[in-house]
Protein backbone atom coordinates (compact mmCIF):
# COMPACT_ATOMS: atom_id res chain seq x y z
CA UNK A 1 0.00 0.00 0.00
CA UNK A 2 3.12 2.21 0.14
CA UNK A 3 2.83 5.21 -2.28
CA UNK A 4 5.73 7.19 -3.59
CA UNK A 5 7.54 9.03 -1.21
CA UNK A 6 8.83 12.74 -2.20
CA UNK A 7 11.35 14.54 -1.47
CA UNK A 8 11.28 16.11 2.54
CA UNK A 9 11.72 19.31 3.32
CA UNK A 10 14.04 18.63 6.61
CA UNK A 11 14.23 21.96 7.47
CA UNK A 12 10.52 22.01 7.96
CA UNK A 13 10.72 18.94 9.38
CA UNK A 14 13.34 19.80 11.97
CA UNK A 15 11.77 22.44 12.79
CA UNK A 16 8.18 20.48 13.00
CA UNK A 17 9.73 18.84 16.06
CA UNK A 18 10.58 16.04 13.89
CA UNK A 19 12.65 13.04 12.87
CA UNK A 20 15.92 13.61 10.58
CA UNK A 21 16.47 13.34 6.89
CA UNK A 22 18.27 10.17 7.89
CA UNK A 23 14.79 8.82 9.18
CA UNK A 24 13.01 10.20 6.13
CA UNK A 25 15.66 7.94 3.65
CA UNK A 26 14.98 4.90 6.00
CA UNK A 27 11.05 5.44 5.04
CA UNK A 28 10.22 6.03 8.44
CA UNK A 29 7.18 8.53 8.92
CA UNK A 30 6.85 11.50 11.23
CA UNK A 31 3.69 11.39 12.11
CA UNK A 32 0.32 8.87 11.54
CA UNK A 33 -3.27 9.38 10.76
CA UNK A 34 -5.81 7.51 12.16
CA UNK A 35 -9.14 8.01 10.49
CA UNK A 36 -9.47 9.43 6.85
CA UNK A 37 -12.98 11.10 6.82
CA UNK A 38 -12.86 14.65 5.27
CA UNK A 39 -10.90 16.23 8.23
CA UNK A 40 -8.52 13.25 8.50
CA UNK A 41 -6.93 13.51 4.94
CA UNK A 42 -7.03 17.25 4.62
CA UNK A 43 -4.80 17.49 7.55
CA UNK A 44 -2.57 14.84 5.97
CA UNK A 45 -2.14 16.74 3.38
CA UNK A 46 -1.53 19.81 4.96
CA UNK A 47 1.16 18.09 7.17
CA UNK A 48 2.89 17.33 3.75
CA UNK A 49 2.17 20.32 3.02
CA UNK A 50 4.71 21.71 5.39
CA UNK A 51 7.59 18.57 4.69
CA UNK A 52 6.31 15.93 7.02
CA UNK A 53 6.11 12.17 6.08
CA UNK A 54 2.67 10.77 7.43
CA UNK A 55 1.91 7.04 7.67
CA UNK A 56 -2.21 6.40 7.30
CA UNK A 57 -4.79 4.21 8.50
CA UNK A 58 -8.72 3.73 8.66
CA UNK A 59 -10.33 0.69 9.29
CA UNK A 60 -11.90 1.29 5.56
CA UNK A 61 -9.03 0.01 3.46
CA UNK A 62 -10.78 1.49 0.68
CA UNK A 63 -10.98 4.60 2.13
CA UNK A 64 -6.32 4.25 2.40
CA UNK A 65 -6.37 3.08 -1.13
CA UNK A 66 -8.51 5.55 -2.59
CA UNK A 67 -6.77 8.65 -0.83
CA UNK A 68 -3.02 7.04 -1.80
CA UNK A 69 -3.93 6.81 -5.59
CA UNK A 70 -5.53 10.16 -5.54
CA UNK A 71 -5.68 13.38 -3.11
CA UNK A 72 -2.48 12.15 -2.27
CA UNK A 73 -0.59 10.59 -4.70
CA UNK A 74 3.04 11.76 -5.21
CA UNK A 75 3.35 12.39 -1.56
CA UNK A 76 5.26 11.23 1.51
CA UNK A 77 2.10 9.49 2.79
CA UNK A 78 2.01 5.86 3.44
CA UNK A 79 -1.06 3.53 4.03
CA UNK A 80 -1.02 0.85 6.71
CA UNK A 81 -4.11 -2.18 6.89
CA UNK A 82 -3.55 -2.50 10.91
CA UNK A 83 -1.83 -0.51 13.79
CA UNK A 84 0.67 -2.29 14.71
CA UNK A 85 2.35 -1.83 11.30
CA UNK A 86 1.71 2.04 11.51
CA UNK A 87 3.50 1.65 14.99
CA UNK A 88 6.60 0.11 13.19
CA UNK A 89 6.47 2.70 10.46
CA UNK A 90 6.81 5.85 12.75
CA UNK A 91 10.27 7.50 14.16
CA UNK A 92 10.82 8.23 18.11
CA UNK A 93 8.79 9.29 20.19
CA UNK A 94 6.24 8.45 17.95
CA UNK A 95 3.22 10.91 17.15
CA UNK A 96 -0.65 9.38 16.02
CA UNK A 97 -3.26 11.85 15.82
CA UNK A 98 -6.68 10.65 16.07
CA UNK A 99 -8.94 11.95 13.60
CA UNK A 100 -12.05 9.59 14.73
CA UNK A 101 -16.04 10.49 15.53
CA UNK A 102 -16.16 11.20 19.51
CA UNK A 103 -16.98 8.83 21.64
CA UNK A 104 -16.59 4.96 21.63
CA UNK A 105 -14.48 4.90 18.25
CA UNK A 106 -12.21 6.73 19.91
CA UNK A 107 -11.56 4.79 23.14
CA UNK A 108 -11.96 1.35 20.63
CA UNK A 109 -8.93 3.15 18.51
CA UNK A 110 -6.77 3.53 22.02
CA UNK A 111 -7.36 0.47 22.71
CA UNK A 112 -6.14 -1.15 19.22
CA UNK A 113 -3.21 1.34 19.07
CA UNK A 114 -1.95 1.70 22.41
CA UNK A 115 -0.28 -1.79 22.90
CA UNK A 116 2.29 -0.96 20.00
CA UNK A 117 3.11 1.95 21.26
CA UNK A 118 6.50 2.38 24.30
CA UNK A 119 6.39 5.19 26.76
CA UNK A 120 7.22 8.71 25.58
CA UNK A 121 4.90 8.26 22.31
CA UNK A 122 2.37 11.06 22.06
CA UNK A 123 -1.17 10.16 20.87
CA UNK A 124 -3.25 13.31 19.63
CA UNK A 125 -7.06 13.13 19.41
CA UNK A 126 -8.36 16.08 16.79
CA UNK A 127 -11.86 14.63 16.69
CA UNK A 128 -14.69 16.99 19.18
CA UNK A 129 -14.28 14.87 21.97
CA UNK A 130 -16.26 15.43 25.36
CA UNK A 131 -13.40 17.34 27.63
CA UNK A 132 -14.40 14.81 30.82
CA UNK A 133 -13.37 11.90 28.32
CA UNK A 134 -10.24 13.28 27.08
CA UNK A 135 -9.13 13.74 30.40
CA UNK A 136 -9.53 10.25 31.59
CA UNK A 137 -7.60 9.48 28.47
CA UNK A 138 -4.89 11.13 29.45
CA UNK A 139 -4.98 9.58 32.32
CA UNK A 140 -5.01 6.31 31.49
CA UNK A 141 -2.26 6.56 28.72
CA UNK A 142 0.03 8.65 31.37
CA UNK A 143 -0.02 5.46 33.75
CA UNK A 144 1.44 3.84 31.03
CA UNK A 145 4.06 6.42 29.91
CA UNK A 146 1.98 7.50 26.65
CA UNK A 147 1.53 11.49 26.53
CA UNK A 148 -1.91 12.15 25.38
CA UNK A 149 -3.16 15.00 23.87
CA UNK A 150 -6.52 16.48 22.94
CA UNK A 151 -6.78 19.33 20.42
CA UNK A 152 -9.66 21.17 19.51
CA UNK A 153 -9.48 21.48 15.66
CA UNK A 154 -12.13 23.71 14.51
CA UNK A 155 -12.72 25.52 10.57
CA UNK A 156 -14.26 22.51 8.92
CA UNK A 157 -12.64 20.34 6.13
CA UNK A 158 -11.24 23.94 4.74
CA UNK A 159 -9.08 25.09 7.59
CA UNK A 160 -7.58 21.56 8.06
CA UNK A 161 -6.78 21.85 4.63
CA UNK A 162 -5.26 25.13 4.37
CA UNK A 163 -5.12 26.23 7.74
CA UNK A 164 -6.96 25.68 11.10
CA UNK A 165 -7.28 27.17 14.43
CA UNK A 166 -5.74 24.45 16.72
CA UNK A 167 -6.12 24.35 20.82
CA UNK A 168 -4.19 21.15 22.33
CA UNK A 169 -4.12 20.49 26.24
CA UNK A 170 -3.83 17.37 27.94
CA UNK A 171 0.04 16.11 29.03
CA UNK A 172 2.43 19.33 29.25
CA UNK A 173 5.01 16.94 28.42
CA UNK A 174 3.28 16.67 25.25
CA UNK A 175 3.58 19.89 24.18
CA UNK A 176 7.36 20.33 23.27
CA UNK A 177 7.09 17.27 21.24
CA UNK A 178 4.14 18.53 18.90
CA UNK A 179 4.04 22.21 19.36
CA UNK A 180 6.40 22.57 16.14
CA UNK A 181 4.11 20.24 13.85
CA UNK A 182 0.42 21.47 14.92
CA UNK A 183 2.06 25.04 14.94
CA UNK A 184 3.33 24.73 11.40
CA UNK A 185 -0.19 23.19 10.04
CA UNK A 186 -2.37 25.89 12.19
CA UNK A 187 -3.84 29.50 10.35
CA UNK A 188 -1.75 32.37 11.20
CA UNK A 189 -3.10 35.90 12.05
CA UNK A 190 -0.18 38.56 12.01
CA UNK A 191 2.09 35.76 12.13
CA UNK A 192 1.57 34.50 15.00
CA UNK A 193 0.15 30.72 14.84
CA UNK A 194 -3.36 29.80 15.77
CA UNK A 195 -2.56 26.88 17.84
CA UNK A 196 -1.23 27.02 21.64
CA UNK A 197 -1.02 25.14 24.51
CA UNK A 198 -4.07 26.11 26.43
CA UNK A 199 -3.61 23.66 29.42
CA UNK A 200 -3.91 20.05 31.37
CA UNK A 201 -6.13 17.19 30.86
CA UNK A 202 -9.36 18.42 28.74
CA UNK A 203 -8.31 21.94 28.66
CA UNK A 204 -7.98 21.40 25.00
CA UNK A 205 -11.53 19.99 23.94
CA UNK A 206 -13.00 22.60 26.82
CA UNK A 207 -11.91 25.32 25.06
CA UNK A 208 -13.28 23.60 21.45
CA UNK A 209 -15.80 23.57 23.72
CA UNK A 210 -16.82 26.69 24.44
CA UNK A 211 -15.59 27.91 21.26
CA UNK A 212 -18.79 25.84 19.39
CA UNK A 213 -21.06 27.36 22.54
CA UNK A 214 -20.10 30.71 20.99
CA UNK A 215 -20.66 29.15 17.58
CA UNK A 216 -24.18 28.37 18.39
CA UNK A 217 -24.76 31.91 19.78
CA UNK A 218 -23.30 33.45 16.74
CA UNK A 219 -25.11 31.29 14.27
CA UNK A 220 -28.20 31.73 16.33
CA UNK A 221 -27.82 35.74 16.62
CA UNK A 222 -27.10 36.26 12.98
CA UNK A 223 -30.19 34.34 12.02
CA UNK A 224 -32.68 36.20 14.15
CA UNK A 225 -31.31 39.20 12.83
CA UNK A 226 -32.30 37.86 8.94
CA UNK A 227 -35.63 37.07 10.55
CA UNK A 228 -35.72 40.26 11.55
CA UNK A 229 -34.33 42.16 7.96
CA UNK A 230 -37.20 39.98 6.22
CA UNK A 231 -40.26 40.28 8.63
CA UNK A 232 -39.74 43.31 10.45
CA UNK A 233 -38.04 45.88 7.88
CA UNK A 234 -38.77 43.81 5.24
CA UNK A 235 -36.17 43.25 3.09
CA UNK A 236 -36.12 40.50 0.24
CA UNK A 237 -33.27 38.16 0.92
CA UNK A 238 -31.21 39.89 -2.03
CA UNK A 239 -31.71 42.77 -0.12
CA UNK A 240 -30.43 41.08 3.29
CA UNK A 241 -27.59 39.67 1.85
CA UNK A 242 -26.38 43.21 0.92
CA UNK A 243 -26.90 43.98 4.46
CA UNK A 244 -24.89 41.32 5.24
CA UNK A 245 -22.10 42.13 2.74
CA UNK A 246 -22.13 45.96 4.47
CA UNK A 247 -21.79 44.21 8.17
CA UNK A 248 -18.60 42.05 6.76
CA UNK A 249 -16.76 45.30 6.35
CA UNK A 250 -18.03 47.20 9.89
CA UNK A 251 -17.37 45.85 13.75
CA UNK A 252 -19.11 43.07 12.92
CA UNK A 253 -16.35 41.75 10.48
CA UNK A 254 -16.02 37.91 10.88
CA UNK A 255 -16.23 34.70 8.97
CA UNK A 256 -19.80 33.79 9.60
CA UNK A 257 -21.38 37.23 8.76
CA UNK A 258 -19.71 36.74 5.74
CA UNK A 259 -20.43 33.91 5.26
CA UNK A 260 -24.39 34.62 5.54
CA UNK A 261 -23.72 37.24 3.22
CA UNK A 262 -22.62 34.40 -0.09
CA UNK A 263 -25.62 32.13 1.56
CA UNK A 264 -28.51 35.01 1.07
CA UNK A 265 -26.67 35.62 -2.20
CA UNK A 266 -26.79 32.39 -3.94
CA UNK A 267 -29.87 31.23 -5.93
CA UNK A 268 -31.19 28.26 -7.38
CA UNK A 269 -31.70 27.00 -10.44
CA UNK A 270 -34.87 28.81 -10.93
CA UNK A 271 -32.96 31.86 -9.78
CA UNK A 272 -35.11 32.61 -6.53
CA UNK A 273 -33.01 32.39 -3.39
CA UNK A 274 -31.59 28.50 -2.83
CA UNK A 275 -32.10 29.76 0.96
CA UNK A 276 -35.76 29.70 0.58
CA UNK A 277 -35.96 26.11 -0.56
CA UNK A 278 -33.59 24.93 2.96
CA UNK A 279 -36.07 23.18 5.20
CA UNK A 280 -36.07 25.01 8.33
CA UNK A 281 -35.02 22.41 10.62
CA UNK A 282 -31.56 22.63 12.17
CA UNK A 283 -29.40 20.03 12.93
CA UNK A 284 -27.09 19.46 16.22
CA UNK A 285 -23.85 17.21 16.22
CA UNK A 286 -23.75 17.51 20.58
CA UNK A 287 -21.21 20.22 21.42
CA UNK A 288 -23.23 23.56 21.79
CA UNK A 289 -25.91 20.97 23.82
CA UNK A 290 -22.72 19.90 26.01
CA UNK A 291 -21.58 23.60 26.38
CA UNK A 292 -25.09 24.80 27.92
CA UNK A 293 -25.17 21.33 29.93
CA UNK A 294 -21.77 22.14 31.73
CA UNK A 295 -22.65 25.74 32.45
CA UNK A 296 -25.51 24.51 33.88
CA UNK A 297 -23.70 22.26 36.33
CA UNK A 298 -21.47 24.89 37.32
CA UNK A 299 -23.69 27.44 37.72
CA UNK A 300 -22.25 29.71 35.11
CA UNK A 301 -24.90 31.90 32.65
CA UNK A 302 -24.15 30.68 29.27
CA UNK A 303 -28.27 31.72 28.03
CA UNK A 304 -27.20 32.47 24.77
CA UNK A 305 -25.76 29.19 23.85
CA UNK A 306 -28.48 27.42 25.57
CA UNK A 307 -31.49 29.56 23.50
CA UNK A 308 -29.54 28.74 20.46
CA UNK A 309 -29.65 24.94 21.65
CA UNK A 310 -33.50 25.36 21.98
CA UNK A 311 -34.42 27.42 19.27
CA UNK A 312 -32.73 24.47 16.95
CA UNK A 313 -34.61 21.82 18.62
CA UNK A 314 -37.79 23.96 18.39
CA UNK A 315 -36.58 24.13 14.92
CA UNK A 316 -36.81 20.34 14.94
CA UNK A 317 -40.43 20.48 15.84
CA UNK A 318 -41.41 21.67 12.22
CA UNK A 319 -44.85 19.34 12.11
CA UNK A 320 -46.01 20.78 15.18
CA UNK A 321 -45.24 24.19 14.39
CA UNK A 322 -47.00 23.46 10.89
CA UNK A 323 -50.21 22.59 12.82
CA UNK A 324 -49.57 25.40 15.62
CA UNK A 325 -49.71 27.86 12.91
CA UNK A 326 -53.11 26.95 12.17
CA UNK A 327 -54.17 27.26 16.33
CA UNK A 328 -52.05 29.90 18.00
CA UNK A 329 -52.54 33.44 17.12
CA UNK A 330 -50.11 36.05 16.51
CA UNK A 331 -50.17 39.67 16.50
CA UNK A 332 -51.06 40.10 12.86
CA UNK A 333 -49.69 41.69 10.33
CA UNK A 334 -47.73 45.13 11.04
CA UNK A 335 -46.77 47.67 8.72
CA UNK A 336 -43.68 48.43 6.61
CA UNK A 337 -40.85 49.80 8.09
CA UNK A 338 -40.77 53.89 7.06
CA UNK A 339 -37.31 53.89 8.41
CA UNK A 340 -35.49 50.83 7.00
CA UNK A 341 -31.99 52.52 7.24
CA UNK A 342 -32.45 53.27 10.79
CA UNK A 343 -34.05 50.12 11.91
CA UNK A 344 -31.16 48.38 10.35
CA UNK A 345 -28.83 50.68 12.49
CA UNK A 346 -30.80 49.50 15.44
CA UNK A 347 -29.96 45.96 14.31
CA UNK A 348 -26.75 46.13 13.82
CA UNK A 349 -26.06 47.55 17.38
CA UNK A 350 -28.43 44.89 18.57
CA UNK A 351 -26.18 42.44 16.94
CA UNK A 352 -23.06 43.59 18.04
CA UNK A 353 -24.09 43.77 21.57
CA UNK A 354 -25.53 40.71 21.81
CA UNK A 355 -22.23 39.16 20.48
CA UNK A 356 -20.54 40.91 22.80
CA UNK A 357 -22.95 39.10 25.29
CA UNK A 358 -21.96 35.47 23.65
CA UNK A 359 -18.24 36.09 24.11
CA UNK A 360 -18.37 37.25 27.86
CA UNK A 361 -20.47 34.09 28.93
CA UNK A 362 -18.46 32.02 26.86
CA UNK A 363 -14.93 33.85 28.68
CA UNK A 364 -16.63 33.29 32.18
CA UNK A 365 -17.20 29.61 31.45
CA UNK A 366 -13.72 28.96 30.57
CA UNK A 367 -12.16 30.82 33.25
CA UNK A 368 -14.85 28.98 36.18
CA UNK A 369 -13.68 25.48 34.27
CA UNK A 370 -10.48 26.19 34.31
CA UNK A 371 -10.22 27.12 38.10
CA UNK A 372 -12.46 24.81 39.27
CA UNK A 373 -10.06 22.10 37.07
CA UNK A 374 -6.77 23.86 37.84
CA UNK A 375 -5.98 24.02 34.01
CA UNK A 376 -4.77 27.76 33.79
CA UNK A 377 -5.97 28.50 30.56
CA UNK A 378 -4.54 31.57 29.44
CA UNK A 379 -7.23 33.69 28.88
CA UNK A 380 -5.70 36.57 26.96
CA UNK A 381 -4.26 33.62 24.57
CA UNK A 382 -7.29 31.95 23.31
CA UNK A 383 -8.85 34.64 21.71
CA UNK A 384 -5.78 35.07 19.93
CA UNK A 385 -6.34 31.36 18.85
CA UNK A 386 -9.68 31.64 17.44
CA UNK A 387 -8.30 34.85 15.09
CA UNK A 388 -7.47 32.35 12.30
CA UNK A 389 -9.00 29.35 10.92
CA UNK A 390 -11.87 28.49 12.98
CA UNK A 391 -15.62 29.21 12.47
CA UNK A 392 -16.19 32.22 14.89
CA UNK A 393 -12.83 34.03 13.49
CA UNK A 394 -13.99 37.30 13.96
CA UNK A 395 -12.75 41.08 14.10
CA UNK A 396 -13.85 41.37 17.69
CA UNK A 397 -11.28 38.50 18.79
CA UNK A 398 -8.35 41.03 19.13
CA UNK A 399 -10.26 43.41 21.48
CA UNK A 400 -11.24 40.29 23.43
CA UNK A 401 -7.81 39.52 23.65
CA UNK A 402 -6.38 42.95 24.31
CA UNK A 403 -9.05 43.43 27.48
CA UNK A 404 -7.58 39.91 29.16
CA UNK A 405 -4.06 41.07 28.25
CA UNK A 406 -4.63 44.07 30.08
CA UNK A 407 -6.66 43.00 33.07
CA UNK A 408 -6.20 38.83 33.47
CA UNK A 409 -8.37 39.09 36.51
CA UNK A 410 -10.94 41.40 34.86
CA UNK A 411 -14.18 39.48 36.04
CA UNK A 412 -16.49 39.93 33.50
CA UNK A 413 -15.20 41.06 29.38
CA UNK A 414 -18.79 43.60 29.48
CA UNK A 415 -16.87 45.27 32.18
CA UNK A 416 -13.34 45.89 30.07
CA UNK A 417 -13.74 49.59 29.57
CA UNK A 418 -13.85 49.60 25.09
CA UNK A 419 -16.84 46.97 26.04
CA UNK A 420 -18.31 48.56 28.88
CA UNK A 421 -18.51 51.95 26.43
CA UNK A 422 -19.93 50.10 23.57
CA UNK A 423 -22.88 48.07 25.07
CA UNK A 424 -23.94 51.16 26.48
CA UNK A 425 -23.50 53.10 22.92
CA UNK A 426 -25.41 49.92 21.86
CA UNK A 427 -28.49 49.65 24.27
CA UNK A 428 -30.58 51.89 22.66
CA UNK A 429 -30.49 50.29 19.34
CA UNK A 430 -30.45 47.14 21.12
CA UNK A 431 -33.84 47.77 23.21
CA UNK A 432 -35.65 49.01 20.16
CA UNK A 433 -35.17 45.98 17.82
CA UNK A 434 -35.63 43.86 20.90
CA UNK A 435 -39.58 45.89 21.30
CA UNK A 436 -40.08 45.87 17.80
CA UNK A 437 -39.46 42.22 17.19
CA UNK A 438 -42.15 41.63 20.19
CA UNK A 439 -44.75 43.53 18.51
CA UNK A 440 -44.10 41.80 15.43
CA UNK A 441 -44.35 38.26 17.48
CA UNK A 442 -40.51 37.71 15.96
CA UNK A 443 -38.63 35.24 18.09
CA UNK A 444 -35.33 36.36 19.02
CA UNK A 445 -34.28 34.43 21.91
CA UNK A 446 -30.84 34.53 21.98
CA UNK A 447 -30.65 38.84 21.38
CA UNK A 448 -33.24 38.74 24.07
CA UNK A 449 -31.62 36.63 26.05
CA UNK A 450 -28.29 38.70 25.41
CA UNK A 451 -30.19 41.96 26.73
CA UNK A 452 -31.77 40.17 29.89
CA UNK A 453 -27.87 38.93 30.90
CA UNK A 454 -26.93 42.44 30.18
CA UNK A 455 -29.87 44.14 32.18
CA UNK A 456 -29.30 41.05 35.17
CA UNK A 457 -25.36 41.30 35.40
CA UNK A 458 -25.72 45.34 35.88
CA UNK A 459 -28.08 45.22 38.62
CA UNK A 460 -27.38 45.87 42.13
CA UNK A 461 -30.22 44.32 43.25
CA UNK A 462 -32.36 41.67 41.28
CA UNK A 463 -35.36 39.89 42.68
CA UNK A 464 -33.83 36.81 44.28
CA UNK A 465 -34.20 37.82 47.74
CA UNK A 466 -38.61 36.96 46.74
CA UNK A 467 -36.65 33.52 45.42
CA UNK A 468 -35.11 32.90 48.76
CA UNK A 469 -38.14 34.24 50.94
CA UNK A 470 -40.16 31.72 48.93
CA UNK A 471 -37.81 28.76 49.58
CA UNK A 472 -37.44 29.66 53.17
CA UNK A 473 -41.53 29.67 53.02
CA UNK A 474 -42.10 26.05 51.63
CA UNK A 475 -39.02 24.42 52.27
CA UNK A 476 -37.46 26.07 55.72
CA UNK A 477 -34.40 26.51 53.45
CA UNK A 478 -33.24 29.83 55.68
CA UNK A 479 -32.17 32.90 54.22
CA UNK A 480 -29.39 36.12 54.41
CA UNK A 481 -29.85 39.45 55.43
CA UNK A 482 -28.69 42.15 53.90
CA UNK A 483 -28.07 43.69 57.58
CA UNK A 484 -26.24 40.55 58.89
CA UNK A 485 -22.59 39.17 58.05
CA UNK A 486 -22.76 36.93 55.37
CA UNK A 487 -23.51 32.99 55.67
CA UNK A 488 -25.37 33.57 58.42
CA UNK A 489 -29.20 32.22 57.76
CA UNK A 490 -32.09 33.24 59.13
CA UNK A 491 -35.88 30.93 59.50
CA UNK A 492 -39.27 33.22 59.42
CA UNK A 493 -42.54 31.85 60.03
CA UNK A 494 -43.85 34.10 57.22
CA UNK A 495 -47.30 33.70 57.93
CA UNK A 496 -47.44 33.99 61.62
CA UNK A 497 -49.29 30.76 62.24
CA UNK A 498 -46.51 28.84 61.83
CA UNK A 499 -47.31 25.25 60.58
CA UNK A 500 -45.49 23.67 56.87
C1 LIG B 1 -15.70 23.78 13.82
C2 LIG B 1 -17.14 23.34 14.04
C3 LIG B 1 -17.29 21.87 13.96
C4 LIG B 1 -18.72 21.41 14.24
C5 LIG B 1 -19.62 21.52 13.09
C6 LIG B 1 -21.01 20.95 13.30
O1 LIG B 1 -15.22 24.48 14.69
O2 LIG B 1 -15.11 23.43 12.80
O3 LIG B 1 -17.54 23.73 15.30
O4 LIG B 1 -16.42 21.31 14.89
O5 LIG B 1 -18.69 20.10 14.61
O6 LIG B 1 -19.71 22.84 12.72
O7 LIG B 1 -21.56 21.31 14.50
P1 LIG B 1 -23.13 21.10 14.78
O8 LIG B 1 -23.59 19.95 13.95
O9 LIG B 1 -23.25 20.81 16.21
O10 LIG B 1 -23.78 22.37 14.35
Amino acid sequence: MDAPGREHDGEARERAGGVTAEHAADGVSDVAMVGLGVMGRNLVLNLSDHGLAVSVHDRDRRAVRDFLGGEASGRAVRGFDDLASLALSLGRPRRVMLMVPAGAPVDAVLDDLVPHLEPGDVVIDGGNSHYADTARRARELRERGLLFVGAGVSGGAEGARVGPAIMPGGDPAAWPLVAGMLQDIAARVDGQPCCDWVGEGGAGHYVKMVHNGIEYADMQLIAEAYHYMRVVVGLTVRESAGVFAEWAGSRLDSYLVEITADVLARVDDDGLPLVDKVRDVAGQKGTGRWAAADALERGVPLDLTAAAVFARALSALKDERVAAAQTLRGPGRSGVSFDRLGQLRDLEDALYAAKVVAYAQGFALLRRASDDLGWGVPLSTVPLLWRGGCVIRSRILGDVAAAYAEDPELPDLMTAPRFARELAGCQAGWRRTLTRAIAAGVPMPATSAALAHYDGYRSERLPANLIEAQRDYFGAHGYERVDAPRGERFRTDWTGRGGT
